[in-house]
């Protein structure tokens, strides 16, 4: 993937700055970074975290996101409405180190500002994520998200991912409540 590219989506027409997070992680990135992901779990999105999120919480996590990445087992892309703009939406992708699981890669973290939503953002970035994907050979794609999370559902199989099941108690929802998860993934073709 070149350094950044810029993606149209035919059903938006909004189009998107998208590119590999840098590392070291920048400042105003992770400032942005941190807006997004409190953003997103204080509106209930399940993303591995409790409400409220404390800023000092997501620094954490997105320090050691990046320095994963760092590997290149990992990318975060990060999506924004113009080159220089703030971040507004963010998806990664995992790829599988295992000798016997080098064909997957795991999809993780699919977020867009919620003032920003239904303009094609999580699109586009799954896009992206699943050119990268071709790029290292990787032909399945998997993830998984709440029961709870309709919206997050629909996105998923609106984009082709198939629902596999679901572990019950499998997490917490923000609120601390249990929740099964949902289980999608997606071979890639031709
Ligand atoms: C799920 C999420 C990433 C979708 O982002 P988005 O940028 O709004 O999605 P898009 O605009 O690309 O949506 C593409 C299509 O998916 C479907 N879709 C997306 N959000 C939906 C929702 N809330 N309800 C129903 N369908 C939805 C629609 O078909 C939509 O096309 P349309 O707007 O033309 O009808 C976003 O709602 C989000 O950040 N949620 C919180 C975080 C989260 O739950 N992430 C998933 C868990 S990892």
């Amino acid at each position: 993937m070149a350094p950044e590219t810029n993606l149209s989506d035919p059903d938006s027409g909004h189009r998107m700055h998208l590119e590999p997070l840098k590392t070291p992680l920048r400042a105003g990135d992770c400032q942005h970074l941190v807006a997004l992901l409190t953003d997103c779990v204080d509106s209930g999105a399940a993303l591995g975290f409790l409400a409220p999120l404390a800023v000092d919480e997501a620094r954490d996590y997105w320090l050691a996101a990046a320095s994963k990445a760092a590997t290149g087992d990992r990318v975060i892309l990060v999506a924004r409405e113009s080159a220089a703009g703030p971040i507004v939406g963010s998806a990664q992708i995992v790829f599988e180190t295992k000798a016997n699981g080098r064909h997957r890669a795991e999809v993780q973290k699919v977020m867009v500002l919620s003032t920003r939503r239904r303009r094609g953002i999580a699109r586009q970035l799954m896009a992206e994520v699943e050119t990268l994907a071709r790029t290292r050979e990787r032909r399945l794609l998997f993830l998984d998200t709440s029961e709870g999370s309709p919206g997050a559902r629909a996105f998923y199989e609106r984009i082709g991912y198939i629902y596999a099941g679901g572990i019950p108690g499998y997490a917490l929802e923000p609120d601390g409540s249990p929740a099964k998860n949902a289980i999608y993934y997606k071979e890639l073709t031709g």
